[in-house]
């Protein structure tokens, strides 16, 4: 890549950016400079009510063209074509999307221009929600942001933070710089290296049931595993994600399969292993189950309570027996002596290379964004500093890459 492609990473592309009513519509200045510096060619698209918070004149100038806000230009009738300008886009983004907007999406109504050309767009959608906490934590807001999700759109995570109600929480839309981040690596062409291949992942917390009410389980988010396959999937593997339960939504091109205890993640990643070419086990695997599980809630009693419990199948060890020349990527997550325990799980595994997260590193492990990994194989020890898990995924699938090429 030369320099100057390095530097306008968005050169020559088509950004039609959509602004919706909230307070960070004032933040869609600085992304629409920051969009045009890097390269981009942007058409700005508000709602009425978004004009209450930044002005049109704002964006005009910045964006170098006309803001279209409504169907038709009332100044000399001019039609504001929605299919034209979905045709056109290379990407919609839509930053700030309040809760009200997302909900109309997810619902497939068009009550104004920005809507109507979302239903048309054939282009990629991202949206940054922007909204106060309890709006964000919504059931309705969650839900409507999976729908979306599924279909394809994709969505920059709102941020922890003060917001506008003077509250503290999460639903302040993520910075700019970072929108924009999003938008390049998504509009970044990957190369299908993995084209023909076809590979498992595992993902998420598996579920031990003990009574109907009671389980055992494990602090996995699953986000991990979920960018793994996502990346894998980007570079054109086919891949099965076979995932414990988990709220996030299902990468793009992925076949997912949902499991619940340990035992039917081992059934499920067997079977699929069989004509696969590898597999990277993420999941965190129950040890144990318990021996019985009562069909009625168990009542307590006086003194103390015992639940027995027995070994489950060491998934990745089973596939690690029969997998020949295939790839098989492991996880470890230690607390002490982390190398040694890693470097013994490679082996006794069969793992081509594992991954090591150790609970002692700030920012890495189960429910963050972050993780700080060391990448082990035979040959030694690769330590990367603390990323954003999606960083982390693209590097442990760059090891993937080199493994297929020997
Ligand atoms: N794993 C698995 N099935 C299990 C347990 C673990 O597939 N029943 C996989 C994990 O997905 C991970 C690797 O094995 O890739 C390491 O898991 P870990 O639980 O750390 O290893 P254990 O063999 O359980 O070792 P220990 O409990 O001694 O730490």
């Amino acid at each position: 890549m030369d320099s100057e492609h390095a530097a306008r990473p968005l050169e020559g592309r088509h950004i039609l950016l959509g602004i919706t009513g909230s307070i960070a519509a004032y933040k869609a200045a600085v992304l629409c400079r920051l969009l045009k510096t890097a390269g981009a060619d942007v058409r700005v698209m508000m709602t009425p009510l978004s004009k209450q918070f930044i002005t049109p004149l704002t964006l005009a100038t910045l964006s170098k063209n006309p803001i279209l806000v409504e169907f038709f230009d009332p100044e000399n009738g001019a039609w504001n074509s929605h299919v034209a300008l979905g045709e056109w886009a290379d990407c919609y983004l839509i930053a700030p999307a309040t809760a009200n907007t997302l909900a109309k999406m997810a619902a497939g109504i068009a009550d104004n221009l920005l809507l109507t050309t979302y239903l048309s767009a054939r282009c990629r959608v991202v949206v940054a929600p922007a909204m106060d906490l309890d709006m964000y934590a919504h059931h309705a807001t969650q839900q409507n942001l999976r729908r979306l999700a599924e279909q394809g759109v994709g969505i920059v995570e709102p941020q922890e933070g003060e917001l506008a109600s003077g509250l503290t929480g999460k639903g302040r839309m993520a910075e700019p710089h970072q929108i924009v981040a999003f938008v390049e690596e998504m509009l970044a062409e990957k190369k299908k290296t993995l084209a023909g291949k076809h590979l498992i992942v595992t993902a998420g917390a598996t579920i031990e049931q003990i009574d109907p009410v009671r389980f055992i389980s494990n602090h996995s988010s699953g986000k991990m595993g979920y960018a793994i396959a996502a990346e894998l999937a980007l570079r054109g593997a086919r891949v099965t994600l076979v995932s414990g339960r988990t709220a996030l939504p299902t990468p793009a091109g992925v076949e997912r399969v949902d499991v619940l205890s340990a035992e039917e993640m081992y059934r499920a990643a067997a079977a699929a292993f069989e004509e696969a070419d590898g597999g990277v086990m993420c999941a965190a695997v129950a040890d144990y189950t318990p021996v019985e599980v009562s069909p009625t809630k168990l009542k307590k009693s006086e003194g103390e309570m015992t639940v027995t419990l027995r070994r489950t199948h060491d998934i990745a060890a089973e596939l690690g027996a029969r997998k020949g020349k295939r790839l098989l990527v492991g996880f470890a997550l230690e607390t002490d002596q982390e190398a040694d325990n890693a470097e013994a799980k490679l082996i006794r595994k069969h793992f081509d290379f594992i991954v090591l997260n150790s609970l002692r590193d700030p920012g890495a492990g189960f429910r963050g964004d972050t993780n700080k990994v060391t990448l082990i194989d035979r040959r030694g020890h690769e330590e990367l500093p603390l990323m954003n898990k999606r960083d982390v995924a693209v590097r442990i699938v760059e090891r993937i890459e080199r493994f297929f090429e020997r």
